[in-house]
């Protein structure tokens, strides 16, 4: 009989805390084009008359190859994380200032912070990973009061991007079994759209850099092997072995053999959202 998916167990991100950079890390010097630019976004999204260092929150902050750049740039950076690994890394990273304060926390939980002073919460590849309605109630808790913004990161690939064709097939291989995968695209957009519903204003989505990536199907079998669930879903090991196997024999018959390369273009976008000032009869 098929192993059933767990979904009581929490899909965590610490056993892949030491080869994330490696199979997941950015090109080089998009890390900083990114930090750049949502740090231009924090000083943009200043109120009239406020005084500077509005503090800049980042949920998922992982590793830190993003959040590492962000607290060299923004005057008060604080970066949080349900893995303690991951952020063990952060802490590890070279040239990571002593201002970046980082914390262990779960963003599906009451977020661990009292004052409504964010004026910038920043999600890198990882607002899709949680539920959007407690999400969107810490956002709107800890936004100052004058205004502020969300703004998630992503990595889009190119319609012809050789791992979306193999992730279609793997959901389409979960679903035969009852495992109904997570929807990067569509959690963000629940997010976006409840957070319009309470006045937030999207932003036209920027592209900060793009990049050429070869693609082969055992690279991608082989990152997926080193997590714990597929698809944002948490999986026991032996149904994510048995899904992983038929998808290796699937992508042989279809690609001739599994170091079939193919090269594909891939971009980091940022959409931002503006949230607006408290009305007084809100505080
Ligand atoms: C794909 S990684 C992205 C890391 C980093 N932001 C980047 O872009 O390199 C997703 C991160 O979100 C974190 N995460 C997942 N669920 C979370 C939750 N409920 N609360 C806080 N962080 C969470 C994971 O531990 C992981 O570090």
């Amino acid at each position: 009989m098929a192993a059933t998916p767990t979904r009581r167990r929490r899909f965590t991100f610490d056993r892949q805390a030491r080869s994330f950079d490696r199979r997941a890390g950015l090109p080089p010097g998009v890390a900083q084009r990114v930090a750049a630019a949502v740090v231009e976004l924090l000083a943009a999204a200043r109120p009239r008359g406020a005084a500077g260092g509005g503090l800049l929150l980042e949920l998922g902050a992982g590793t830190g190859e993003i959040g590492a750049e962000l607290a060299l740039r923004a005057p008060r950076y604080v970066g949080f994380d349900l893995s303690p690994a991951m952020l063990a890394r952060f802490r590890r990273r070279r040239g990571r200032p002593r201002s970046a304060w980082l914390v262990a926390a779960d963003g599906d939980a009451t977020w661990p912070f009292r004052d409504r002073t964010a004026r910038l919460i920043f999600a890198s590849r990882a607002a899709h990973l949680l539920a959007p309605e407690p999400l969107v109630g810490e956002i709107l808790r800890l936004a100052d009061d004058a205004g502020a913004l969300l703004v998630a990161g992503r990595v889009r690939r190119a319609p012809i991007s050789l791992r979306d064709e193999l992730r279609r097939e793997l959901r389409r291989r979960l679903a035969a079994r009852g495992v109904e995968a997570r929807r990067g695209g569509a959690s963000l957009r629940r997010l976006r759209d409840a957070l319009v519903a309470h006045g937030g204003e999207p932003l036209p989505p920027r592209v900060v850099a793009a990049w050429e990536v070869v693609e082969r199907p055992d690279d991608a079998l082989a990152a997926w092997r080193a997590k714990d669930g597929l698809a944002g879903v948490a999986l026991e090991p032996e149904l994510r072995r048995a899904v992983l196997d038929e998808l290796a024999a699937w992508a042989r018959t279809r690609y001739g053999a599994l170091a079939y390369q193919r090269t594909s273009e891939e971009r980091y976008e940022l959409a931002a959202i503006r949230l607006p000032a408290r009305r007084e009869d809100r505080r």
